[in-house]
């Protein structure tokens, strides 16, 4: 029968030049839409968090997409979950990480109480591309003095090597292309 990475795999689509030409752009809306494609991602996610991180404290989630997925895996892990967002979108006191984008700058940005120094984090996205966004995410949880566990993501595009940005961190990825 169809594995659990077969069925996630199934639902990932390809849309060449979006959002510019040249771009190959990897959607995993289907995987929202289809229950045992979402069901099958926890799981998968979950089964690597008990086998090799069982100490997490906290799933950290990258906005927007990281929101998607980070909830459903922590409450399977009984964590919490932690956003980490685009600047200007989070109340209280926060501390922020500037980073470069392909054409200019970003920031995110985190809760000051949100993670506690020692507390052992997993990061998740939906995708790894360069790693710039994963690496300012890691930033801020070196600021908050957490312990970087790994990261995670359904998808890791190879060819942009964003693995080697993201070292000594580790990154698990479901589906790599
Ligand atoms: C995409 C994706 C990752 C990031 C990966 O988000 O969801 O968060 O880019 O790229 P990188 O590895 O080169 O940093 P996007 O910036 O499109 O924002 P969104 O999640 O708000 O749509
Ligand atoms: N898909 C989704 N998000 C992305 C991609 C992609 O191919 N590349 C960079 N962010």
């Amino acid at each position: 029968s169809e594995s659990k990475l077969q069925l996630v795999h199934r639902h990932v689509r390809a849309f060449p030049d979006f959002p510019k030409k040249g771009i190959l752009f990897r959607d995993i809306c289907p995987i929202l839409k289809d229950p045992a494609a979402l069901t099958a991602v926890t799981d998968l996610f979950e089964e690597h968090v008990r086998k090799n991180h069982p100490q997490v404290d906290l799933i950290v989630g990258l906005d927007a997409r990281g929101f998607l997925f980070g909830p459903l895996l922590a409450q399977r892990l009984g964590v919490g979950f932690v956003l980490v967002r685009k600047i200007g979108k989070l109340p209280g006191s926060t501390v922020s990480v500037a980073y470069d984008l392909e054409y200019g700058k970003a920031e995110v940005e985190v809760q000051e109480d949100g993670v506690a120094p020692g507390q052992k984090v997993l990061l998740i996205d939906d995708l790894l591309a360069t790693g710039g966004t994963l690496y300012a995410a890691c930033e801020l949880m070196k600021k908050q003095k957490a312990d970087i566990l790994g990261c995670m993501v359904v998808i890791e595009l190879k060819e942009l090597n964003g693995i080697d940005k993201l070292k000594p961190h580790q990154v698990f990825s479901l589906l790599q292309y």
